[in-house]
């Protein structure tokens, strides 16, 4: 059971321990900012098993507290409810929307399944959150950059939107 908040947003990468779980910090921290926390549920997930119970990618909670965030989630696998539960489930790339699609098929399901990049409106140029995991640490530190400018635009084009 997730709390009854008036939205729900479920962010989905591939292992749950580089892009996914920074989004979700990022956007968590931005809300707790502007005191609307208490109105937005928010979790994320992997597509993969792998990692399943562990803590995220060291350089993901490293970009996250230079940036005075806290990241302190433990991976998960997608699960069916998933679907059911989340109103917005946000992928970090195309290959995961694909699997998502593939998931949602067969289990059913309300949520709406979402690239995270199409919140940003301004540039169609890049539709994927590169996959930083095999790179070096400066590409944790563009990763943030994605994930913040997007997290605010999730911000004014959904949470906003959704507000009682
Ligand atoms: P993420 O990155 O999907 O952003 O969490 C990855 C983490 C682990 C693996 C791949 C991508 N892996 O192959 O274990």
């Amino acid at each position: 059971m997730i709390p009854n908040r008036p939205l729900s947003i479920l962010f989905v990468c591939l292992g749950n321990i580089c892009r996914s779980p920074l989004a979700e910090a990022i956007l968590r921290h931005r809300l707790t900012e502007t005191h609307m926390n208490a109105n937005v549920y928010i979790d994320s997930a992997g597509t993969g098993d792998w990692h399943t119970g562990r803590s995220a990618d060291g350089r993901s909670i490293s970009v996250a507290r230079r940036n005075g965030i806290t990241l302190d989630s433990n991976a998960r696998q997608v699960i069916p409810e998933d679907f059911h539960i989340f109103d917005y489930i946000l992928a970090m790339d195309r290959q995961n929307q694909q699997d998502l699609e593939a998931l949602k098929v067969l289990h059913g399901g309300k949520a709406i399944i979402k690239l995270f990049l199409e919140f940003d409106i301004a540039d169609k140029s890049v539709l994927d959150v590169p996959d930083p995991y095999y790179g070096g640490t400066e590409g944790f530190q563009h990763l943030f950059q994605m994930l913040d400018k997007t997290c605010l635009l999730i911000i004014n084009q959904l949470v906003d939107e959704t507000m009682p």
